[in-house]
């Protein structure tokens, strides 16, 4: 099951996340000025702020016109769901479905197990047609594939958004419709709820985590 590719051209701002060798020998390293926390800023939380803004006029402009369940992929999209539900009501997105799904995925060095996909309460709304998957990140994909699946149904669209998109990692056929920010580079990224180790979810930019960082390379 593949969700459907984007129907228009869009453009997509691009983040540099180059493999943390090479970003500590980058001039503007010394410029981020968060010498407490091991990361590097590489969005703002205006800049998140705005593309959220554009997201959700996006998403009300195409699927404005029928009721939407939004299906949130917990834990990393809990802070990006919570922001883009608000900006849909603002932009005249009433009557929305909010309903929660909890993703795990197991990598081993280099086998992988399917993504372990659990709804949390059961999805109300029978009869809507349209479910809006929101996720922090499609990297390899697997998860967004097995959320596809689980939530595939005749009679219903079934749409992605996801804040991230990182598709030179991609493993699993998946194109999400609605993306706020393309990755450039293997760089793990946190905050903005997503975690290393549940750790800098609260931090309200988008980072790069440095891991040659003595506090977090344990
Ligand atoms: P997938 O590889 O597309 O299935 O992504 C699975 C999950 O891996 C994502 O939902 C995230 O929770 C996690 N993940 C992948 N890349 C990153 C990253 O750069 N930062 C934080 N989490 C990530
Ligand atoms: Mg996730």
């Amino acid at each position: 099951m593949e969700a459907s590719p984007p129907a228009r051209q869009v453009s997509v701002p691009v983040l540099a996340v180059p493999a943390p060798e090479a970003v500590a020998q980058l001039s503007f390293w010394s410029d981020v000025g968060l010498a407490q926390l091991p990361v590097r800023e590489i969005a703002s939380a205006e800049m998140v702020r705005d593309r959220v803004c554009g997201l959700a006029k996006d998403i009300a402009t195409e699927l404005g016109g029928e009721p939407l369940t939004l299906a949130v992929v917990l834990r990393g999209a809990f802070v990006f769901a919570a922001d883009l539900a608000r900006e849909l009501i603002t932009n005249k997105m009433e009557n929305l479905l909010v309903t929660f799904f909890h993703a795990s995925s197991y990598r081993g060095t280099k086998a992988w197990r399917a993504p372990v996909i659990q709804e949390l309460g059961e999805m109300s709304g029978d009869g809507r047609q349209t479910v809006l998957i929101i996720d922090d990140i499609v990297d390899a994909g697997h998860t967004a594939h097995a959320m596809i699946q689980r939530l595939a149904s005749p009679n219903r669209r079934v749409e992605y958004c996801s804040l991230l998109d990182r598709p030179e990692a991609r493993e699993a056929p998946v194109h999400p419709r609605y993306v706020g920010f393309r990755l450039d580079g293997p760089g793990f990224v946190v905050g903005y709820g997503l975690d290393y180790d549940d750790k800098y979810r609260e931090l309200p930019y988008l980072a790069q985590w440095m891991p040659s960082s003595t506090s977090d390379a344990s």
